[in-house]
């Protein structure tokens, strides 16, 4: 099934996507399809996308859509699970892991504000599964004002992000940042216009190699 095609032949529960997204979500969550991947969606809007999912990842796959709006209690299906909340309740999102366990993925589609996207990140980040992956999107908020964005703002999501770049390289940086569990668990951060991947995988001990003949003869 082609992503793209689904999402533009869509006739039933609304699904609101920018269009260059599909690439995007094609590429990261591809190893997913047709297994029994457990798959968080923050923000259900009008539930589409909660159906896109499931058509997309298959007859195992588990999707949880969490919004703050009780409406959205109307989007439960066979394999789509809602629960009502803010996406940045702590003692919320520990019930969610303590109900569903760790997510392979998470989709953070909500408020897009900058407080509260680092928020929810900061708690279920950590408990992504082993080789799962962590999806922000919209993230053009990170540069508005009414979300909490701006360029080079503190507290906007995207300078967050930066500071977890020099995480990831701790391990070179000679001592100026001690290595974290994102340092030991994340294997690959992506940037893309408006949407921010975190793939998890652990580190082998690392080393450098040099094969091959200097003066080949
Ligand atoms: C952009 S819509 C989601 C669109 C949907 N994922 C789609 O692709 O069609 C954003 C959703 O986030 C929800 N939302 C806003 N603030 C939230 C918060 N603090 N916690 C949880 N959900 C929130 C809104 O109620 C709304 O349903």
């Amino acid at each position: 099934m082609n992503l793209w095609y689904d999402f533009l032949t869509n006739e039933q529960r609304s699904i609101h996507k920018w269009t260059h997204y599909f690439p995007i979500y094609e590429r990261h969550f591809d190893r997913f399809r047709n297994t029994d991947v457990i798959f968080m969606e923050i923000g259900c809007g009008e539930g589409g996308s909660l159906q896109m999912w499931k058509r997309y990842l298959g007859p195992y796959a588990r999707i949880i859509g969490i919004d703050i709006n009780p409406e959205c209690v109307a989007f439960a299906d066979d394999q789509i699970q809602i629960r009502i909340g803010h996406q940045a309740d702590r003692s919320f999102l520990a019930e969610m892991l303590s109900e569903f366990g760790s997510p392979d993925v998470v989709l953070d589609d909500g408020g897009h504000n900058m407080a509260d996207i680092t928020g929810t990140f900061e708690c279920l980040y950590p408990a992504v599964s082993r080789n799962g992956l962590y999806l922000v999107e919209d993230l053009h908020a990170a540069y508005w004002d009414e979300y909490g964005g701006g360029l080079h703002r503190q507290g906007s999501f995207l300078e967050f992000a930066k500071q977890l770049i020099d995480e990831l390289n701790a391990d070179h940086t000679r001592g100026a940042v001690q290595p974290t569990e994102f340092t030991r668990s994340t294997h690959s951060m992506h940037f893309y216009d408006s949407v921010a991947v975190f793939e998890k995988g652990r580190h082998l001990p690392k080393h450098d190699l040099k094969t091959g003949q200097s003066r080949p003869g």
